[in-house]
């Protein structure tokens, strides 16, 4: 028989430990939801899951924007500590640039057993017409250094001296966190609809993209997590090649005055619909508890910048309550611009 003395279980915790991923195919704006509720919330520790540095965040903080592809978005809360998780592939050069460029050293740690990206990986993923054509890649490695570490031949963050300053074990750091009550943020990377396992195979990445895959990449088990925050995009977006079954013409998205290019590779983003059958689906295998939209600004103009609820023209409500009842899980963030600020926080009334 087993007596419970004083161990913190998922019962006794309070909600600690959010989850945030994307809904469709990637860039629905992690970044910009990610730094909101980091400075919302506190948060000791943000930690970064995903593949690596295909992905690139986007955070607007007043006139200043930023394109982060390593260090986790939420760098741009000055006071939590930086985490990649051991599932993420780091690519050296990338992260020793952007620790330069944003001034993080001292707060940003790397799992000791990340994967790294050589040189070889890039040229072959750029060589390679079945990735780069077929599949249309970002050229940054991340499938021939995933090949590799599956082959159990690539290199780890421990390898390399120069990331020496950088090391510990995650898992150690966030867990503790999480069992003191602090609060710590888990950021995704990446969308559903590009997952390996339940993507539009094979026209994905080369991982799963789904909360539990990103708890994984941190060393979080699923009685860590709390929260799953999927963030949907109201006109999804897909960058490459491979089905998307909403999207609209050239000319259609023209009309609409919408218009994307990509973070990494500024490959002009193709434009959709919102689909309503994909994000119920990706909902229920993303595990989610609540739902953030953005783009709103992008279905009624008028409701660019708004920060009040009751200031949504009845366009946007009209859109928000379809896509709460085609989601079937509440809508509580709703982005209304890139900037961080320009969002409506409704998680206090649910
Ligand atoms: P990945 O991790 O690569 O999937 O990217 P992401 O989800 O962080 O999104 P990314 O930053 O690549 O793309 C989202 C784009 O939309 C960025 O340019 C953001 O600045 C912008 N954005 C975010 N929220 C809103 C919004 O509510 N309205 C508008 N107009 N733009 C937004
Ligand atoms: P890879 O991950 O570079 O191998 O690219 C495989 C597919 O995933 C291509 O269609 C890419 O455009 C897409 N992809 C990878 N990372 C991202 C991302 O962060 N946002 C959007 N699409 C991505
Ligand atoms: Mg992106």
């Amino acid at each position: 028989m087993f007596i419970r003395v004083n161990h913190p279980t998922v019962y006794d915790r309070i909600m600690t430990c959010t989850v945030i991923v994307g809904g469709f195919f990637g860039d629905e704006g992690k970044g910009k939801i990610v730094a909101h509720i980091a400075h919302a919330d506190e948060p000791t520790i943000i930690a970064r899951g995903g593949v690596g540095p295909n992905a690139g965040h986007t955070v607007q903080v007043g006139e200043k924007e930023y394109g982060v592809r390593m260090v986790p978005s939420g760098f741009v809360y000055p006071d939590a500590r930086l985490c990649i998780g051991a599932g993420v592939l780091v690519d050296p050069r990338v992260l020793a640039r952007e620790v330069d460029v944003l001034g993080v050293k001292g707060r940003i740690f790397v799992d000791r057993r990340c994967g790294i990206i050589e040189e070889k990986h890039i040229a072959a993923d750029k060589a390679s017409v079945h990735l780069s054509q077929k599949i249309g890649s970002t050229g940054t490695g991340c499938g021939p250094a995933n090949a590799d570490r599956v082959m159990r031949v690539g290199r780890l963050a421990q390898d390399l001296p120069e990331l020496k300053e950088y090391l510990i074990d995650v898992p150690v750091e966030v867990n503790t966190a999480i069992d003191n009550d602090e609060v710590v943020l888990l950021e995704g990377t990446q969308g559903f609809g590009i997952s390996l396992y339940y993507g539009s195979y094979p026209y994905v990445t080369s991982k799963d993209t789904s909360a539990s895959q990103i708890a994984a990449d941190i060393g979080v088990g699923p009685t860590g997590i709390d929260d799953v925050v999927v963030v949907f995009k109201a006109y999804p977006t897909r960058v490459g090649e491979g089905p998307f079954s909403t999207e609209m013409s050239h000319e259609q998205s023209g009309e609409l005055g919408i218009q994307e290019f990509g973070t990494v590779t500024h490959r002009e983003r193709r434009i959709g619909c919102w689909d309503g059958k994909m994000a119920r689906y990706s909902a229920m295998i993303n595990g989610c508890t609540q739902v953030a939209i953005t783009g709103i600004d992008k279905v009624d103009k008028a409701c660019f910048g708004v920060t009040d609820y009751e200031k949504l023209t009845p366009k946007a409500l009209d859109f928000l309550r379809a896509a709460e009842d085609d989601i079937n899980r509440p809508i509580t963030l709703i982005s209304t611009g890139p900037e961080l600020s320009q969002i409506i926080d409704l998680r206090d009334e649910f």
